[in-house]
């Protein structure tokens, strides 16, 4: 899936493809290279009535650079979104689907998305739903979207009960993203983006593990590839998957490795762990009850210590949490919905049975019921006794 070293030689765009199921996206991308991609996607768009761009309100001054470089081969209505999660709602897309008709988006229409992740999955929704089904193009401006989230067919929006409850399946018809849209985004965004390939070097692509120490190493200094290395990392670990599971309910589960117990500490820690931490910490708790289970050696969890490290999940400085909470929040975990009749006593979890090896069930899909007591003992190691 990575780009071949002629790509890298004669063009200063790189294109590989992921396959969602039968459908395959292409994903071109380089680093300042902006004019370049909106020539390539004005190309592509011959036909098309009117891009509707649905872009994140921060990025108010990339969307008229994209409306221009458009503009030249079909007109552009941009709508503003703002990026909260208490505005990802069915009520948002609605809001968006009506400003967009009004401003002339037919059936002959394409929606680009130009924004992170919470707007991908906005347009995504826009799209999917807007006289059926709209063609829809990402253009991601944040490390998670760039090398995760759109890789997902998945859109979905919240409810006040939970994030992304409410969605669908919509493939993306394309992925463009100049890696200097990344440059602006907070440390935070960055981290998260990090560990995410941090997940997928442990859970999926052992091999790259030299790949990713480089970038984080790189990601201070403009001049190196620590982002087009990254996003490498995300379409080479998540492709296989998701051409084989593309609505996430198999396979492609292993993605949710170290996002359990992750996800609680997320929610204990009332927003002093960034996603991306929690989910570091997570992967910690999850390779300690692998190695109490007898699937883990040393060596596989000293991987974990080394790859975390240098985000600053490091195991002598366990961030402070209220113990007890986290071990409620285990409980509500939305994989639980996998293991029918499973209760209190038990927590679903993606556990390793060896570096970039999932264990699995016989319907394929990496979830093992976890006694919650092993779970407690796990998270008592990694994060020191309560
Ligand atoms: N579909 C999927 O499979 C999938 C996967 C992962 C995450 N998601 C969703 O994505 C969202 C998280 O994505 P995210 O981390 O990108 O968050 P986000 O989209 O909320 O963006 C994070 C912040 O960065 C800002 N931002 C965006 N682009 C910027 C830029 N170029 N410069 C400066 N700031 C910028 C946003 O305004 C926001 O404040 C969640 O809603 C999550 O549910 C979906």
């Amino acid at each position: 899936m990575s780009p071949t070293a002629t790509d890298r030689r004669t063009t200063p765009v790189h294109r590989t493809t992921f396959a969602l199921g039968e459908e395959v996206v292409p994903y071109t991308y380089g680093d300042r290279c902006t004019e370049e991609l909106l020539a390539l996607l004005a190309d592509q768009l011959t036909g098309v009535d009117q891009v509707l761009l649905v872009h994140d309100a921060v990025a108010g001054d990339l969307a008229r650079r994209v409306a221009e470089g458009l503009s030249a081969q079909v007109p552009v209505q941009s709508l503003a979104c703002t990026a909260r999660e208490e505005l990802k709602t069915l009520s948002t897309v609605l809001a968006l689907a009506e400003e967009a008709v009004a401003g002339g988006t037919t059936r002959g229409s394409v929606v680009v998305a130009l924004g992170g992740g919470l707007v991908g999955n906005v347009a995504g929704m826009v799209a999917a739903t807007l006289f059926r089904g709209l063609p829809l193009v990402h253009l991601p401006t944040t490390p998670v979207a760039a090398f995760d989230a759109v890789l997902s067919a998945k859109q979905g929006v919240n409810l006040a009960a939970g994030k992304n409850m409410v969605g669908t399946f919509w493939t993306p018809r394309s992925v463009w993203c100049d890696l200097d849209w990344l440059r602006g985004v907070d440390e935070r965004q960055v981290l998260t983006g990090t560990a995410e390939m941090a997940k997928n070097v442990l859970a999926v692509v052992p091999e790259r593990e030299d790949d990713l120490l480089t970038a984080v190493a790189g990601l201070g200094d403009e001049r190196s590839d620590a982002l087009v290395r990254l996003l490498q990392i995300g379409v080479d670990a998540k492709a296989p998957a998701l051409r084989v599971d593309p609505h996430e309910r198999r396979e492609a589960l292993v993605f949710e490795y170290g996002h359990t117990a992750g996800h609680a500490m997320e929610l204990a820690s009332r927003g002093a762990l960034s996603h991306g931490e929690a989910v570091g910490w997570g992967m910690l708790v999850a390779a300690q009850v692998g190695r109490r289970l007898g699937h883990l050696d040393d060596a596989a969890v000293a991987a974990h210590a080394r790859v975390l490290a240098p985000l600053g999940v490091r195991g002598e400085a366990p961030p402070a949490l209220d113990r007890a909470l986290v071990q409620r929040l285990l409980l509500r975990d939305n994989k639980r919905g996998y293991l029918p009749g499973s209760g209190p006593d038990v927590v679903p979890m993606v556990l390793l049975d060896g570096l970039g090896s999932a264990l699995a069930d016989d319907a394929g899909r990496p979830l093992v019921p976890v006694p919650t007591a092993l779970v407690h003992e796990a998270l008592d190691a990694v994060l020191g006794a309560a």
